[in-house]
């Protein structure tokens, strides 16, 4: 028995997944990529409910970046499709969970069937209460800093900004993501060590894990795993897995 406890506000607040690996798990099985991004929903969801469970604020989710566009087409479309139907299986749960879900990216690039999708489910989740769950779609780090500078000058166009009140305060509160506390995990999976144009303004601070297990294979330990050793770079002292997982609640 450990005697310590472990406080939740030694947990993460804000932990952001940057999901890679699925076209070469599915590789290695012989299987085509497309098989890897179907079998990557399924972590989607254990860790939605794991970092709810840990009592997390907030998760955010790499799910297509602005440069994923470049990628064969049937994938892409393959890809899309996924949102369509995951979106249209999921919602009704995580709303019951009081989850609430939003989509971060530049939304007008996807069909207008997609587009409604989304806003229908951000609408039926915008009042919840528990954790937030950010999907990052057609979503670039530099977007977002151009989006806000653009929404920027246009204050400071309209007269109701000066340019030298422009400070990193009036930046970020234009960024998405403004009124969620700053990321302070950063997971990336699959072995590749590198930001991929994902959050750059809110990663300032992050810690960041890397670990090789692929997207598809992630699971409950993997996140414990991560949590844990965020604990222990944080406050340096030695917590252990089992003292991270029993702050989880049983749902
Ligand atoms: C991440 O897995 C999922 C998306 C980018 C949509 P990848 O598709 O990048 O898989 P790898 O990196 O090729 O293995
Ligand atoms: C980053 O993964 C984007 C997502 C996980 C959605 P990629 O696999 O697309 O990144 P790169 O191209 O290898 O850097
Ligand atoms: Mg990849």
């Amino acid at each position: 028995m450990q005697t310590n406890q472990l406080s939740t506000d030694s947990l993460p607040q804000h932990i952001a997944v940057i999901m890679d690996g699925n076209g070469r798990w599915a590789k290695e099985q012989g299987k085509p990529r497309v098989f890897g991004h179907k079998n990557g929903v399924k972590a989607v969801r254990k860790t939605i409910s794991s970092a709810s469970r840990l009592g997390i604020k907030a998760v955010t989710l790499f799910a297509f970046s602005s440069e994923n566009w470049a990628r064969p087409q049937e994938e892409v479309g393959v890809l899309m499709e996924l949102f369509i139907s995951v979106l249209s299986t999921e919602v009704k749960k995580l709303h019951k969970n009081n989850l609430r879900l939003r989509v971060i990216g530049d939304k007008r690039r996807f069909s207008e069937r997609l587009q409604e999708k989304i806003a229908k489910a951000e609408a039926l989740t915008e009042h919840n209460t528990g954790m937030v769950i950010n999907i990052a779609a057609n979503y670039g780090g530099k977007w977002d800093i151009t989006e806000a500078a653009r929404n920027v000058a246009k204050l400071v166009a309209s007269g109701e900004l000066a340019p030298e009140e422009i400070d990193e305060a009036v930046i970020t509160q234009h960024l998405t993501m403004s009124d969620l506390p700053e990321v302070d995990l950063l997971i990336r999976t699959s072995g590749e060590c590198r930001i991929s144009n994902f959050m750059l303004w809110q990663l300032a601070y992050a810690e960041m894990y890397f670990t090789p297990v692929y997207w598809p294979d992630f699971g409950e330990d993997n996140l414990v795993e991560a949590v844990t050793w965020f604990v222990n770079r944080e406050r340096r002292f030695g917590c252990t897995g089992e003292q991270v997982k029993a702050l989880m609640t049983s749902s």
